[in-house]
């Protein structure tokens, strides 16, 4: 049998380049050698926006447009939404008891976040536990593997924890999953400063108009002491030529590029319009797909609700399983 992958989203806005990057990329070529469940967070993604379930709701299909228009291949990989499948809410609250609240207070994934939101009313209880939910996640697909990135470690250490406790005190019953740690650094965002986060706004999105990318690429930053043409410049953290790595592929174009600029003599606007040209091409053939998707939003929805029917299935068998070892299964005895 295949091993099981799982990885997820939160449908909180359109994906960019540094989800391509950091994630998608390699769910395309995941799809081949593993069993790989990919999951719409959208409960997750109310933990936060609770007052806003539309920005959610809305966010769910251009989630799946830009699955689909990437290459995540649903005769492969099966994407499903969270909260269509009852049995992850059903883990969420068994495992609640396997966690103190000192414990999640501690997880510094969710320190992070909590210091870029500000909770006006205090931290809603569903935010600071939705470790435990994420748990669930990935122990009802059973998954051995889940590709992520650095910042979700922490997620991954606390459902061993979970597991391990689980098992202790009922049986084994749930395998601890790995994370397959993403390859590639986080992509930075056009101005160089931070990750391309959905918050900021320095990010290219995969759905992006020719015009934007171009606009988008020409106000790039780059080297800041790269004043002159014929000054010396810096490539390593500039991100034309991060992206240039990132994207292009003529490598020995690029290197030749890197080596006249590092040299002086290679104006930023050439290298821009260079990055220009790539990235057109790479956006170009995925902008084509989403909108010809875009013309059925039916049959996208039918894709996830497929998918979400036979997640229903083997997170309603680890649920059981649960149950069971739990002793909490009164009908089967
Ligand atoms: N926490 C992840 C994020 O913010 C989303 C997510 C939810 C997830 N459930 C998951 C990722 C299960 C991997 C596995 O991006």
């Amino acid at each position: 049998m295949k091993d099981i992958i799982l990885t997820g989203d939160r449908p909180t806005g359109k994906l960019h380049l540094g989800h391509y990057i950091g994630s998608l990329k390699s769910r395309v070529e995941l799809q081949n050698k593993y069993k790989q469940y990919v999951m719409v967070a959208d409960v997750q993604a109310l933990t936060d926006n609770a007052d806003n379930p539309q920005k959610v709701r809305d966010n769910i299909i251009e989630l799946l447009l830009d699955y689909l228009s990437v290459g995540i291949d649903p005769n492969k990989t099966t994407i499903c939404i969270q909260s269509m499948i009852p049995a992850i809410a059903e883990l969420t609250i068994f495992y609640l008891n396997l966690v103190s609240v000192s414990r999640l207070e501690r997880n510094p994934t969710i320190k992070q976040e909590l210091k870029m939101r500000n909770f006006s009313g205090g931290i809603p209880a569903g935010f600071l536990t939705y470790p435990v939910s994420q748990a669930a996640d990935i122990t009802a697909f059973q998954a051995n593997f889940v590709p992520a990135g650095e910042d979700q470690a922490p997620m991954i250490e606390q459902t061993c924890e979970i597991v391990r406790r689980f098992n202790t005190y009922y049986g084994e019953t749930l395998k601890e999953p790995k994370i397959i740690l993403s390859k590639t650094p986080r992509l930075v965002g056009t101005d160089g400063k931070s990750k391309m986060s959905k918050s900021l706004r320095n990010k290219i999105y995969l759905a992006d108009s020719p015009d934007d990318i171009e606009k988008k690429v020409m106000s790039m930053f780059t080297d800041p002491n790269h004043l002159n043409v014929n000054d010396p410049g810096n490539t390593k953290d500039n991100p034309v030529f991060i992206y240039l790595d990132a994207f292009g592929e003529d490598k020995e174009k690029i290197a030749a590029m890197k080596a006249h600029y590092e040299r002086g003599g290679l104006g930023d606007v050439k290298v821009k319009k260079y990055l220009n040209e790539v990235l057109q091409g790479f956006l170009e053939p995925i902008r084509i797909k989403r909108e010809a998707l875009q013309k059925d939003l039916k049959a996208i929805y039918k894709i996830a609700f497929d998918g979400t029917k036979e997640a229903n299935i083997v997170t309603a068998d680890t649920l059981k399983n649960v149950k069971k070892a739990m002793r909490i299964n009164y009908q089967d005895m």
